[in-house]
């Protein structure tokens, strides 16, 4: 048995369905397509949380992969492919001079802590968002008191509360989502840059959910953030196992300093799907087609919303990942049933994510089946 269901917390059916019924296991994925244990066919949105940007099974993901697996797959010297994405990513993202590469996100941002403790002699971090779920930043039952105690919880775009942070303990890091429901404010950005000046602290962004799904300069080009570090991971794959902590040489050094390591980090199954990845978002259009499908998303859930005020009580996000509010937990679970009734794979609550899978047919038929869930629910309030 798998103790709480799954080992990925938001693919519980509670976290998808609340207490309706909705599809428990998958078999396959294609595009933005998902077929179920009972061979069922859907769209999706939840895209793998977010971790699919090109869509699944990308043609040339799949066959650069394949070759990969061909190859070995994994040996005991570090892969020439290793050199070659890092060389890559640095021409593509602003800022990734160095790279270490891990497998989750989780893994990267606990990289980028470590790297900013070893450079600055400090042990606080401030950290705002979710940041995987690692002793440093969760304040969950098993995480020593002492661990907790070096952390900072701070609300997005809140500006006061960067101000009030004490440099008791002092600060290694900020750490922080680039986007948490809305973009940051101009404000917000400026007093992340004068807070860790003045407190001598790393700014480390957690690109996560941003990185290449922005484009490739992620959300610190979009938003002007002057970072030192960044942390990529879900989209840089497109659903294989790799996530990066980047930055320049000279604070990436302090890697070599302490013990940061993991013995698939350098598998080369995910370096050639991520090589991949980085080649398609060179191309502008591909960056530029999920803008507009986000866009065109972001736009009919606004009017499901603006339809259906009784149920759908706003939209939070931006055009890449969005989603709907609801009037309680209660609706959010039965939209998101009745939805899957008629096949779409929908996020209650959560972050929906477009794809350069997702074409203007796709979407229309998803806002379709979306909206005649709300309607059914409607009906029944
Ligand atoms: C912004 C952000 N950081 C870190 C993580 C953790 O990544 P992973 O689940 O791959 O460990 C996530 C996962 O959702 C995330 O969205």
């Amino acid at each position: 048995m798998i103790p709480g269901e799954t080992s990925t917390g938001s693919k519980r059916s509670d976290a998808l369905w609340g207490a309706y019924d909705g599809p428990r296991r998958m078999t396959r994925s294609n595009g933005c397509r998902v077929w179920d244990e009972h061979g069922r066919e859907y769209l999706d949105t939840i895209m793998a949380l977010g971790a699919v940007g090109l869509g699944y099974a990308h043609p040339a993901v799949t066959r650069a992969v394949e070759r990969a697996v061909r190859e070995g797959g994994v040996g005991p010297l570090p892969p020439v492919a290793e050199a070659r994405v890092a060389e890559r990513l640095a021409a593509v993202v602003p800022g990734a001079e160095a790279v270490r590469f891990l497998k989750t996100g989780a893994e990267a941002v606990a990289a980028a802590v470590r790297i900013a403790r070893v450079v600055t002699g400090r042990d606080g971090v401030a950290s705002c968002g979710y940041h995987g779920w690692l002793d440093w930043s969760q304040e969950v039952e098993g995480v020593p008191r002492a661990v907790t105690a070096l952390h900072r919880p701070v609300r997005f775009n809140d500006v006061a509360a960067l101000d009030a942070l004490s440099a008791d303990p002092p600060l290694a890091a900020i750490v922080v989502e680039p986007v948490i429901d809305e973009p940051p404010t101009p404000g917000w950005v400026a007093a992340l840059h004068e807070t860790a000046g003045r407190m001598g602290a790393l700014l480390v962004v957690d690109e996560i959910k941003t990185c290449f799904r922005l484009g490739p300069g992620g959300a610190v080009a979009r938003y002007g953030i002057r970072p030192d570090l960044v942390v990529l991971g879900k989209a840089l794959g497109n659903g294989f196992p790799i996530a990066a902590v980047t930055g320049p040489a000279s604070l990436m050094e302090a890697a070599t300093k302490t013990w940061i390591s993991s013995t698939l980090a350098t598998e080369f199954v995910a370096l050639a799907a991520a090589e991949v990845v980085i080649e398609q978002f060179e191309r502008r259009d591909v960056g530029d087609a999920i803008a507009r499908a986000g866009v065109r998303f972001l736009n009919g859930l606004r009017n499901i919303a603006a339809a259906h005020p009784a149920v759908a009580t706003g939209v939070r996000g931006i055009p890449e990942f969005c989603y709907l509010t609801f009037r309680d937990e209660a609706t959010s679970g039965a939209v998101a049933a009745a939805a899957a009734t008629r096949g779409l794979l929908f996020k209650r609550d959560a972050y929906n994510f477009v794809s350069l899978a997702h074409d203007d047919a796709a979407l229309d038929v998803i806002l379709t089946l979306l909206e005649e869930a709300v309607a059914e629910v409607e009906q029944r309030c």
